[in-house]
């Protein structure tokens, strides 16, 4: 398939996991990929390095990838972080940085590539997950913002959709990756409660996410705007 040939695709997280996964799968269709992350990105078209909670890098970061390129058709927000906390131990801290990341950087990425995605027609592919489309114990900034994400998706793909722009969103279950470290339970939680959020049968390897991710961000999704698909292999079903 060449479902990406002369298109300019922006991939957030594309040093790890998933986001590394859609930046080859992106590649391997045709796609020139811009790889953006704070960890060093290898194996992309461009790679520019970001920290997503310095929101004044934003724009710059963008707009150097445009004027690389000329165009930006795709934007893929990946990058993001996981965090479990009990409620009554979360600190703003760790709030402030968890929604920062997963959807206040997701959100001003967009609107960053907004005004290019407008001249080409193009389209956003956010991440959700599991735990925003269903309660994930212990995690309530990691949910908020993951339920933040889907929200923003469905607004913006109505406040946009008249002008050709399409903003849909992946919720991937357990997927192999690193941030799996970053989802260390509270000592002492209710196994019970726990067993919610296990895969059913197996988690997934990235590449089964970055299919995914390529479908919506191609022509083949041409009908869909404002969608959340999970990918959790059942775990939801
Ligand atoms: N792996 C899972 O089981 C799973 C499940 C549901 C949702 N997700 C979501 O998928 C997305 C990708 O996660 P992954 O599993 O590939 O994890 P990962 O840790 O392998 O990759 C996350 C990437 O985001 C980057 N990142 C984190 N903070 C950043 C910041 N401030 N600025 C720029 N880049 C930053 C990291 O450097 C890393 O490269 C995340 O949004 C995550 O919430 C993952």
């Amino acid at each position: 398939m060449n479902r990406f040939e002369s298109k300019v695709a922006v991939v957030t997280g594309a040093a790890s996991g998933i986001g590394q996964a859609t930046a080859a799968r992106l590649r391997s269709e045709g796609a020139t990929v811009v790889g953006i992350d704070r960890a060093p990105v290898d194996n992309v078209d461009m790679a520019i390095h970001l920290d997503l909670l310095d929101l004044a890098a934003i724009g710059p970061a963008v707009a150097q990838a445009a004027e690389a390129h000329g165009r930006i058709d795709v934007l893929c927000n990946i990058a993001g972080l996981g965090h479990f906390a009990r409620d009554e131990d979360e600190t703003v801290e760790a709030w402030n940085r968890v929604l920062g990341v997963n959807l206040t950087g997701t959100y001003f990425m967009s609107q960053a590539c907004l005004p290019y995605l407008l001249e080409s027609r193009g389209n956003i592919v956010n991440t959700a997950s599991t735990a925003g489309t269903n309660a994930q114990p212990w995690s309530s900034a990691y949910s908020a913002s993951k339920g933040g994400v889907i929200a923003l998706t469905q607004t913006m793909a109505i406040t946009n959709g008249r002008s050709g722009i399409r903003v849909n969103c992946i919720a991937p279950g357990g997927v192999d990756t690193p941030i799996g470290e970053q989802f260390t339970p509270p000592e002492g939680v209710d196994l019970a409660i726990m067993s919610r959020i296990l895969p059913f049968e197996r988690s997934a390897n990235p590449s089964e996410l970055a299919a995914a991710f390529a479908f919506l961000a191609s022509d083949d999704a041409s009908y869909c705007n404002g969608i959340t698909i999970r990918v959790d292999g059942g775990m939801q079903a």
